[in-house]
């Protein structure tokens, strides 16, 4: 039976189709239109449906940060997965050796320790893990620097049990970014110096085939980059308080709300609503501080957070009242999905479906 937005308990996450599908149509077709395959960051929703949509759209794949995302995605039925992300040891290799007879599986490294690790599992079953290596391009989070990637990738590329397929980076320093014009500079720096060290790879002799960028605000700009092969964006499926504030999108470019309950109201310039850090995420609004959501359709954001409760400082000529619903836009989308066993899928004010979120918690 149909129900709608009002009749929904609260607090809960809602995720508006229309503009989801708006959003997975725009980025499929800006990598079309350059011949770069898509492969979104499925960290971002954890939920299949929302994963087949984008493979409808026609993703190549899609990409995960852990093993156990990579397991939940396979069981779903996804097939082609890349783990973008340093994976180190013998326990999560011995996991991704299962993996690989249901998948075709690519995985993340950035150091001989880590690569040693991943080979020593595979080359022991005779078979072989198709890797890339991290290039950092100044996040300065994890990835080898660029001068360093040729000796890396030589004693990858030597290890038996592995294949060297390529380069990737994520140029997350955008998120620190306070004009468009510096993200801008961020995502031409990142298609640059991926694609310059591929190029340096191959000289050497390394087959690079893949040369894959991705965050949410540099990825239109940094797929256009010729020799860029591949682009992983995983935020823009929804969209956030932080995109809107780097000026990546609009607010109607942001599909997943939060509906809350006010729950009390006990000053003029006070209101507190049913959905706290558990429910949001304490994380913060990227570039500049913000508090911790934007009230939709108001100039009301909340202020402060504790688990279960999260408070408004209502603004100037706004008011709320007990048991008035607000939807409320997240600073950051990806770890809200990660809170909530389910979202639910409305089109207007209709709930259509409620998606599990198949991958919750596998942080392993
Ligand atoms: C390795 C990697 N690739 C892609 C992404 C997707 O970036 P965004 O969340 O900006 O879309 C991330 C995000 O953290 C990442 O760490």
């Amino acid at each position: 039976m149909l129900i709608t937005l009002d009749e929904i308990e609260t607090p809960a996450p809602v995720v508006d189709l229309d503009v989801l599908e708006r959003n997975v149509a725009r980025m499929a077709a800006a990598a079309r239109e350059r011949g770069v395959h898509l492969r979104p960051h499925a960290k971002t929703h954890k939920t299949a449906a929302i994963g087949r949509l984008q493979i409808a759209a026609g993703a190549h794949g899609l990409c995960v940060a852990k093993v156990g995302e990579a397991e939940a995605f396979a069981d779903a039925g996804f097939d082609d997965l890349f783990v973008a992300y340093p994976i180190v040891g013998a326990d999560k290799a011995r996991r991704l050796l299962a993996l690989a007879d249901r998948a075709r599986l690519m995985v993340g490294v950035d150091s001989v320790e880590g690569a040693a690790s991943l080979a020593g599992v595979f080359s022991a079953a005779g078979r072989t893990l198709d890797v890339r290596l991290k290039i950092d391009v100044g996040l300065h989070r994890v990835g080898v620097a660029p001068e360093r990637a040729l000796e890396l990738a030589e004693r990858v590329a030597a290890m038996a049990g592995l294949r060297l397929r390529g380069v990737f980076t994520h140029a997350g320093q955008a998120y620190g970014e306070p004009t468009p014009e510096g993200v801008a500079a961020v995502a031409g720096d990142e298609g640059r110096i991926l694609v310059e060290t591929g190029a340096r790879l191959r000289a050497a002799g390394i087959p690079v085939e893949d040369v894959s960028v991705g965050s949410t605000p540099t990825a239109r700009q940094a797929l256009r980059v010729d020799g860029v092969t591949e682009c992983r964006p995983g935020n823009y499926v929804f969209n956030d308080g932080s995109q809107v504030a780097l000026g990546t999108c609009g607010p109607e470019d942001c599909a997943l709300t939060l509906v809350a309950t006010v729950v009390s109201v006990p000053a003029a310039d006070r209101a507190v609503v049913d959905a706290g850090s558990k429910t949001l995420s304490s994380d913060p609004l990227r570039p500049r501080e913000g508090g911790y959501g934007q009230v939709r359709g108001r100039a009301t954001r909340l202020s402060r957070l504790s688990e279960e409760h999260g408070v408004m400082a209502v603004a100037p000529g706004e008011s709320f009242r007990v048991g008035e619903r607000v939807r409320i836009l997240p600073n950051h989308a990806c770890v809200v999905s990660n809170l909530h066993d389910r979202l639910l899928a409305v089109r207007g004010d209709s709930v259509e479906a409620e998606w599990p979120v198949i991958a919750r918690g596998r942080v392993q």
